[in-house]
């Protein structure tokens, strides 16, 4: 029988590499929430609405449908894919904050409940095992030190290509956790009944290992 499985931690510690593959391994839907949130970070900017702007920001998000792909493992909002701009920098570094606000997470966590209403789905996030499925039959918490992920996040980026600098990107980590974490509604948080998962030493290979077999374990 299917489960539903909540993945959550800090930032960087490889959610979204291992829930997507976790869900492609058990033939499950696969949920990102954080791109959701960067959805709407990256409409914000595009909009010149302030991240402070919970009013604004709300109407924004009333006009914006989630959806899965064909392939239930991507995000679609109003029919179009969800690509590389809502991983730029500059979402990265306002995503906390417009997230931070009471009404866009309860109206983030309502669409992601609508989205996971069927059992056999994993959502990556900071408050999936808390709030959008406390009662998720299997509960992730994945992290690792500050320093590997920020190691892991800067060689993915050389690996692409991409300009990138350890100090940046160690800094970025810190202070998005450091809101993500002391934000007074749904802060991120392992769930008491959540199984922690330190990756530092683990290869992708292995951390998807440990949790599919969690999950059979259950199923
Ligand atoms: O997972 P990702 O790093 O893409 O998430 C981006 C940001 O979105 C997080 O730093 C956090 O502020 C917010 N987020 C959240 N709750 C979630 C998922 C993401 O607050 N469930």
């Amino acid at each position: 029988m299917k489960i539903n499985i909540a993945i959550d931690g800090p930032a960087g510690s490889g959610k979204s590499t291992v829930a997507s593959l976790v869900a492609e391994k058990l033939g499950y839907l696969y949920i990102d929430t954080g791109a959701m949130y960067r959805a709407l970070t990256y409409q914000a900017i595009t909009h010149e609405i302030k991240p402070s702007e919970e009013g604004s920001l709300m109407q924004l998000l009333n006009r914006m449908d989630f959806k899965l792909s064909d392939e239930g493992n991507q995000m679609l909002v109003n029919e179009e894919l969800l690509g590389e701009e809502i991983r730029t920098r500059e979402v990265t570094s306002h995503v906390s904050e417009v997230s931070a606000h009471r009404l866009i997470r309860e109206a983030m966590v309502k669409k992601q409940q609508q989205l996971a209403t069927e059992k056999g789905v994993v959502l990556d996030g900071r408050d999936i095992g808390t709030f959008v499925l406390p009662d998720a039959e299997l509960k992730i918490y994945l992290f690792a030190t500050a320093t590997e992920r920020a190691n892991r996040r800067h060689q993915e980026n050389v690996q692409k290509g991409i300009e990138s600098s350890y100090e940046e990107i160690y800094n970025d980590l810190i202070e998005r956790d450091r809101y993500d974490t002391s934000r007074t509604y749904a802060p991120l948080k392992q769930a008491d009944d959540a199984e922690p998962l330190d990756t530092t030493n683990l290869t992708i290979t292995e951390v998807i290992q440990t949790i599919v077999t969690r999950a059979r374990l259950k199923e």
